[in-house]
C-alpha cells in the first residue's frame, strides 16, 4: 500500500531550496547504502544544524532492500528527533531511470525523486520527465530534472563539449516538464576519476558560463550540482598506505564548490567522497588490526569519520546552522 512521505516525517525540497537560494548555500545531498553512512550523515546533519537530502540510487535500493529503506528513512528521522533536533529531511531518489522506478519510490514514501532523462533525445527526456512530474506533482513530491549528461571520462563518452548542457533549452524543458529542480552539466562527472590530467595540468575550473547562462534564463530557479565529491586526497593517500591501488584520482576542487553555492545551485550531491571515506578506515583497521573479527571494530571507526567529513562537507556548502 502506498504511504505518504508526510507521514514519515520528511519533507520535500521546496522550503529548503527557498531558503538556500535567497541564503546563498546549498543543500547537502548524501547518498547512503547502508546503517552506517546513514547513521553518520544524521548525526553529522543534526550536530552542525544542517537540512539533508538522504539520496538513494537504484542500485542502493537493490542492494539495501527496497522494503528495508521504507522503515529505515524514518527510522531517521525518528533518531534525529530523539536527538532533540528538527532539522529538514528529505529522502530523494538518485538517478531514477524510468517512469515505474520513480513512480514507485513515491509509493514508497519518498518525498522528492530524480528522472534522469538526459540520455534520451530532448522530446523523449521532455516527455518521460513530465510524466514523472504529473504523477508525482499530485502527492506533492518535488521532481528533479536533468538536461545536459554529465562530462565522464567512460570510454563511451565520445566528446565532452557536447555533454554540457545547452543553456538554450533550460527554460523550454522547465517549462515543459514543470520539474521543480534541474541538474545541469558545467564539467563535473561522478565518480573518482573525473578529469584525465597530464602530469603537472591542473584540474580545469567549472564551466561557470553555462551556470550563469542558465541563471539568466530561469531566475531564482533551483539548480542541482551532480558529480561534486573532491576526492578528498587525505582518504585516497590513507587507502593507498594500507594496501589500497588507486591512482590519477580527481575531484572538484572545494573553491569551486563554494564558489558555486553563492549562485542558484542549492543541492550539491555527494557520494564518492563517503565512500573514500568508508573504504580508508577500514582499510586503516585491517592493517592495525589484523586480529579484530568485530564489523562493529571497523565500521565503527569508519562511521565516525564519516560523520566529521559530512560536517566539513556541510561548513562548506554553507548548510551549517541553517536547519
Ligand atoms: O550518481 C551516482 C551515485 O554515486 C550513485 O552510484 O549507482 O553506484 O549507487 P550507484
Ligand atoms: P560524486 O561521485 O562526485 O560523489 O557524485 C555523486 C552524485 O552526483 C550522485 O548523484
Ligand atoms: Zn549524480
Amino acid at each position: 500500500m502506498a504511504v505518504s512521505y508526510k507521514d514519515l516525517g520528511l519533507v520535500n525540497t521546496t522550503d529548503m531550496f527557498k531558503k538556500a537560494i535567497t541564503g546563498g548555500y546549498a543543500v547537502p545531498a548524501y547518498n547512503f547504502n547502508n546503517m552506517e553512512q546513514l547513521q553518520a550523515i544524521i548525526s553529522a546533519c543534526v550536530e552542525c544544524k544542517s537540512p539533508v537530502i538522504l539520496q538513494i540510487s537504484k542500485g542502493a535500493r537493490q542492494y539495501a532492500n527496497q522494503t528495508l529503506l521504507r522503515y529505515m528513512a524514518p527510522g531517521a528521522v525518528a533518531m534525529a528527533r530523539e536527538m532533540g533536533s528538527n532539522i529538514p529531511i528529505a529522502l530523494n531518489l538518485d538517478h531514477g531511470d524510468s517512469f515505474e522506478l520513480a513512480k514507485s519510490c513515491v509509493d514508497y514514501g519518498f518525498s522528492t525523486v530524480m528522472i534522469d532523462g538526459s540520455s534520451l533525445p530532448y522530446e523523449e527526456n521532455v516527455a518521460l520527465t513530465k510524466k514523472v512530474v504529473e504523477y508525482a506533482h499530485e502527492r506533492d513530491v518535488t521532481v528533479e530534472g536533468e538536461l545536459g549528461v554529465l562530462a565522464g571520462i567512460e570510454e563511451h563518452v565520445s566528446s565532452e563539449v557536447t555533454h554540457y548542457t545547452k543553456p538554450e533549452d533550460v527554460q523550454d524543458f522547465v517549462t515543459k516538464t514543470g520539474v521543480d529542480h534541474l541538474a545541469i552539466s558545467i564539467g563535473t562527472s561522478h565518480g573518482v576519476y573525473k578529469f584525465k590530467l597530464k602530469p603537472g595540468e591542473s584540474v580545469p575550473p567549472l564551466r561557470f558560463d553555462i551556470l550563469e547562462e542558465c541563471e539568466k534564463r530561469l531566475p531564482g530557479f533551483p539548480i542541482v550540482l551532480h558529480g561534486a565529491s573532491s576526492v578528498l586526497q587525505k582518504y585516497v593517500d590513507i587507502i593507498n598506505r594500507y594496501g589500497g591501488k588507486m591512482k590519477n584520482t580527481s575531484g572538484v576542487p572545494e573553491d569551486q564548490i563554494k564558489k558555486a553555492v553563492k549562485s542558484n545551485v542549492c543541492k550539491v550531491n555527494i557520494d564518492s567522497d563517503g565512500r573514500l571515506v568508508m573504504t580508508a578506515i577500514i582499510r586503516k583497521c585491517f592493517v592495525e588490526h589484523p586480529e579484530e573479527f568485530d564489523p562493529r571494530k571497523y565500521l565503527g571507526p569508519a562511521r565516525e569519520e564519516l560523520k566529521k567529513m559530512y560536517i566539513a562537507k556541510c561548513e562548506l556548502l554553507g548548510s551549517n546552522g541553517k536547519a
